[in-house]
């Protein structure tokens, strides 16, 4: 996100625009909380995680009221046009926004969970893949050592897509996700005919309708015997600096805001498909329940 934030200010400067951050996200715009932004003070904050500007989940934008003082806020202030960076909930509020509100908006994809249609890739996934496969290779290590099996239980929300490419990238035994019905069956099949003499690597999606502790029980029943451990990588997969693809991706989303709002296109998302980058209208841009088809190929061939 700093990035994304570093490539709107670096164009919005060329292009001799006024840049305003608004702090906490929607909490901040309904309380007008702004702050100047100078692609100087950005380019300090490029490499880092998180978000300089600090993020919020606000309850209050959730009602007409509080869009309405963040509307008084952005006309107070004479805004001319705003551009949020977030996913699928930031996108509902800025399409309610839009009913109120006559201003350009602009989208940028910001998610760990990679679930938005419009974008192959939305700014922190790749940073958080890296991140759970680093240290599941670290796991692995034990589970090897102690021919353990492992349940890792990466993050995505209700969306596979961290599940699915970390549990690829790590050669992982099997890869549960909530995209998935079929993959259960296979692991008990796997579990089965588990001989202990070797590491067995479980990746599993917080989403999965079972959960990390459920199919643990469930292997426990059927091998009582099994070295079982759980393993949660929780919130180190939102932080830490971000991939080299992650940076270049916020680069090209920020600066490309900005130059679609200068061409006179308003309410849209930038992202890139098929390493192009492109403009998907507001109603478009909704969550996505499943995972490409190439990538549930290769699930379903090494879930086997
Ligand atoms: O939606 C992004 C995400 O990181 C999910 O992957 C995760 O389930 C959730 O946010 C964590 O939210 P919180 O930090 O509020 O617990």
């Amino acid at each position: 996100m700093n990035t994304a934030l570093y490539g709107i200010a670096k164009s919005a400067e060329m292009s001799q625009l006024k840049l305003t951050g608004i702090r906490k996200g929607y909490e901040g715009l309904i309380d007008g909380d702004m702050v100047q932004l100078h692609s100087n003070e950005l380019k300090q904050w490029a490499h880092r995680g998180g978000t300089m500007l600090k993020t919020a989940r606000s309850k209050r934008f959730l009602t007409l009221e509080g869009r309405k003082r963040a509307l008084a806020v952005l006309q107070k202030n004479k805004v001319d046009a705003l551009i949020a960076i977030g996913g699928d909930g930031t996108f509902k509020g800025l399409m309610a926004f839009s009913e109120i509100c006559n201003l350009p908006f602009m989208g940028v994809p910001g998610t760990i969970d990679n679930d938005l249609a419009g974008t192959d890739y939305t700014l922190g996934f790749d940073s958080a893949v890296n991140t759970a496969i680093q240290n599941i290779d670290k796991i692995r290590d034990t589970a090897e050592s102690h021919n353990r099996i492992f349940l890792i239980e990466v993050m995505g929300r209700d969306s596979g897509y961290i599940g699915i490419t970390s549990g690829l990238g790590v050669a992982a035994d099997s890869i549960l996700v909530p995209e998935s019905g079929e993959d259960f069956v296979r692991l008990l099949e796997k579990v089965r005919n588990y001989d202990s003499e070797n590491a067995f690597l479980i990746v599993v999606s917080e989403g999965d309708e079972l959960g990390a502790e459920l199919v643990a029980s469930k292997i426990k029943e059927i091998n009582s015997k099994v070295d079982l451990r759980i393993s949660k990588l929780g919130h180190v997969q939102r932080g830490g600096n971000p991939s080299a693809q992650d940076r270049m991706l916020g680069i090209r989303l920020g600066a490309s805001a900005i130059k679609a709002l200068l061409m006179g296109r308003k309410n849209a998302m930038v992202g890139v498909l098929n390493n192009q980058l492109c403009l998907t209208p507001f109603g478009q841009v909704v969550k996505q329940h499943q995972v490409n088809a190439e990538l549930d190929e290769l699930l379903n061939l090494f879930n086997v």
